[in-house]
């Protein structure tokens, strides 16, 4: 079997990758370790950045999320039992647009499907072989057969425990890594959103985040400690603690519900460097991993996908390799600013175990700073929106 792409991992990186290479007339085969049903049933975050939202037209997949998402022009930051708001549009021009990461991913299925674009699901020992010289394959199982595909390059869009990234020797590799002393529990359930905007708080007890996925299904976080477990939190547990930490005004119209979902998401910061290796490159979570504060993981796979589909697109039409030559910088220079802003927001939300007053009087006097400032507030709408490309 031969293909120009091979792309391991079907979620939202790989697939958009791959929509994107179609539009351009590139092949490209998925090979996905998962069920499509098991992809589709991860609950993840889902606040677009203009670049996504954009992505999503260049690979005409935008239709359902133009229609069902939320345009949202600013955000709440609570703290001290009060709440001001960030408006994205005195800042910047652009907006977000808030859909599930889940349907996100299901449309890119669907446009797939469209394409006659090969996915292979339920694979197996997937090994990269020789991405450092010109004639890379891929080799997998699957029902108990093995299979070989040759191709010209590998997409790395397997994740935080795939196989791409440790396909690049530990020799060749930096990894940077930072692990916060604390989780997110999060709950959804089938209630009106508190708020049409959604409420990021910083209370003595912990963050709390009230955000949602459409006008009646909801998504709160409370900040747990990191060796905590869900079936630890009753929901009535839940809603208890989550009022004692979002503005009273938010807590007396809180309309509350069964969990459908319960669980608790470490938090980490990591980047591997570089992005790529001889014909293989890492897109999305395969290379970095960001805190869910700014909402930051698939926005931040969208740009690696962005200048690997440049790259990939000016090599097949000029026989050029300028674009993939520079990926891995590009995309890492962009990487960086956004672990940046996802480690500053953490930082300033949350409430570190042993955290000192002076820390806490830190933390009080950059959110005054941000409540008062339009510098300020123009700096974290910028970050929010998503850096330019
Ligand atoms: N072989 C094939 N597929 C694999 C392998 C493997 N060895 N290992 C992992 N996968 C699949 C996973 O099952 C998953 O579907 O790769 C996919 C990786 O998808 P994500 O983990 O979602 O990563 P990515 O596509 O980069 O998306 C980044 O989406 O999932 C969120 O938190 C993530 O917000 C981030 C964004
Ligand atoms: C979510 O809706 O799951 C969500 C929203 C914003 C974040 C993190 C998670 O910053």
């Amino acid at each position: 079997m031969r293909t120009q792409v091979v792309i391991v991992g079907g979620g939202p990186s790989g697939l958009l990758l791959g929509q994107l290479l179609y539009k351009a007339g590139i092949e490209a085969i998925v090979l996905e370790r998962k069920s499509r049903a098991h992809v589709l049933g991860r609950i993840r975050a889902g606040v677009l950045e203009r670049g996504l939202v954009g992505l999503m037209g260049e690979a005409g997949v935008d239709a359902r999320m133009k229609a069902e998402g939320f345009v949202h022009d600013g955000t709440l930051i609570a703290y001290d039992n009060d709440m001001f708001r960030v408006d994205f549009t005195q800042h910047t021009d652009a907006t977000v647009l808030v859909y599930g990461q889940t349907e996100l991913t299901r449309d890119l299925y669907d446009a797939r499907d469209k394409t006659g674009g090969e996915t292979r699901f339920e694979v197996d020992k997937v090994v990269i072989n020789d991405a450092d010289t010109d004639t890379p394959f891929v080799t997998f199982d699957q029902d108990g057969t093995h299979h070989r595909i040759d191709c010209d390059f590998v997409a790395g869009c397997d994740g935080f425990h795939g196989v791409s990234r440790k396909t690049i020797p530990a020799s060749v590799r930096r990894e940077y890594e930072k692990v916060y002393p604390f989780g997110w529990l999060g709950v959804l359930s089938e209630t009106p959103p508190v708020n049409d905007e959604l409420i990021y708080a910083n209370s003595d007890r912990g963050f709390a985040l009230c955000s949602m996925r459409n006008a009646n299904l909801s998504r709160y976080y409370i900040q747990c400690d990191e060796g905590d477990d869900a079936a630890n939190w009753s929901d009535d547990a839940f809603w208890d603690e989550l009022r004692r930490r979002i503005p009273p005004t938010a807590a007396e119209t809180l309309i509350t519900g069964p969990a459908l979902e319960k669980s608790i998401a470490p938090l980490r910061s990591f980047v591997t460097e570089p992005m790529r290796w001889g014909r293989l490159f890492l897109c999305g979570d395969a290379a970095h991993i960001v805190p869910p504060t700014g909402a930051k993981g698939l926005n931040t796979a969208a740009s690696d996908v962005h200048y690997l589909n440049q790259g990939l697109r000016q090599f097949y039409a000029d026989n050029d390799t300028h674009g993939i030559d520079v990926y891995s910088e590009k995309a890492l220079a962009r990487v960086w600013k956004t672990e940046r802003f996802s480690w500053w927001f953490s930082n300033l939300m949350h409430h570190s175990p042993g955290q000192s007053a002076f820390d806490k009087k830190m933390q009080l006097a950059e959110l005054a700073l941000l409540r008062d400032s339009p510098e300020a507030q123009a700096a974290m709408a910028l970050n929010y929106v998503g850096l330019p490309y």
